[in-house]
């Protein structure tokens, strides 16, 4: 594995290994990882002759009142859970960004997603957040230009819109989405759940299980998505600020009253200050 910082030696790297009729896959992160990052690790090196992993804290996606600054940064321990692969682009936001960019779209060519796929969901709260991954996604593709790039469904909502992205700009890419890695407790891991005191992440538990129990109830044959949401708030408590408990189509977004395969069960939960999402999908 080679740790690179700069944007040329990536372009370097790939152009030698396009030259060697080589297949890329490519791992987008913004570090901090975890046993659901080396899921998508392990599938692109499964997949591809060469795999390069970015780690890159973007702060173009990150709200002024959200956790930027403190968001975790463990270069060296990521190079080492990251070890199987072969390139690591660790960039800084002045090599991604130029030198004294500012946090601004008068400053930056963006990527902006249709409001209809930002407008709901994380992208409600997270007001320009999916503009600041679009953007992000779409530069490191045309770094890497890989053939394959991986995504985590635990991000469902990012993945759709990825998709989305790569359609509607044609860009020479696959995505491939890969499942949630969960703790045996069933919570999702996130790089965010380090945020979390023992009290908090027993609390967090609630989540998984209530969609777990939604699913239970659909196999059932409940099908009425009102009904459904009422079974939720039995796993709520105090303690749970929720967001958002939605049923959307797992193509394009659009919300189900009716829950059928395509339908996905998504939710996001404030415990304290920490923000946790989750989700299920209703097939299989
Ligand atoms: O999912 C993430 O970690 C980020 O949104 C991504 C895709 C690496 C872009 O910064």
């Amino acid at each position: 594995m080679r740790l690179v910082h700069k944007i040329q030696e990536v372009r370097e790297q790939i152009k030698q290994w396009k030259k060697e009729g080589l297949t890329i896959g490519f791992v987008p992160t913004m570090g901090a990882l975890h046993a659901g990052h080396l899921s998508l690790i392990k599938k692109s090196v499964e997949k591809c002759d060469r795999t390069v992993v970015s780690i890159f804290v973007n702060p173009i996606q990150f709200g002024p009142n959200e956790d930027l600054d403190k968001y975790p940064r463990t270069l060296e321990a990521d190079c080492e859970t990251a070890k199987e692969a072969d390139l690591i682009f660790a960039p800084t936001p002045a090599e991604m960004y130029g030198e004294g960019f500012r946090l601004s779209n008068d400053y930056l060519t963006y990527v902006i997603p249709p409001y209809f796929y930002m407008d709901k969901l994380c992208g409600k709260s997270r007001i320009g957040h999916f503009d600041g991954v679009c953007t992000v996604v779409n530069k490191f593709f045309n770094i890497v230009q890989p053939d394959f790039a991986f995504f985590g469904e635990k991000d469902r909502q990012q993945l759709i819109i990825i998709r989305k992205m790569v359609k509607d700009l044609n860009i020479p890419v696959e995505i491939i989405g890969c499942p949630i890695v969960r703790e045996d407790s069933g919570l999702a891991l996130s790089s965010r759940n380090s945020y979390l005191t023992p009290e908090q992440k027993e609390d967090a538990l609630a989540l998984s299980k209530l969609l777990f129990n939604i699913k239970k109830c659909y196999k059932q044959g409940i099908t009425d998505a009102s009904a459904l949401k009422e079974t939720a708030f039995n796993y709520l408590n105090s303690h749970h600020n929720l967001e958002y408990l939605d049923f959307r189509d797992e193509d394009n977004l659009e919300e189900k009253s009716i829950i059928d395969d395509k339908t996905i069960a998504f939710i996001a939960v404030k415990i304290g200050n920490v923000r946790l999402i989750d989700n299920v999908s209703m097939k299989d």
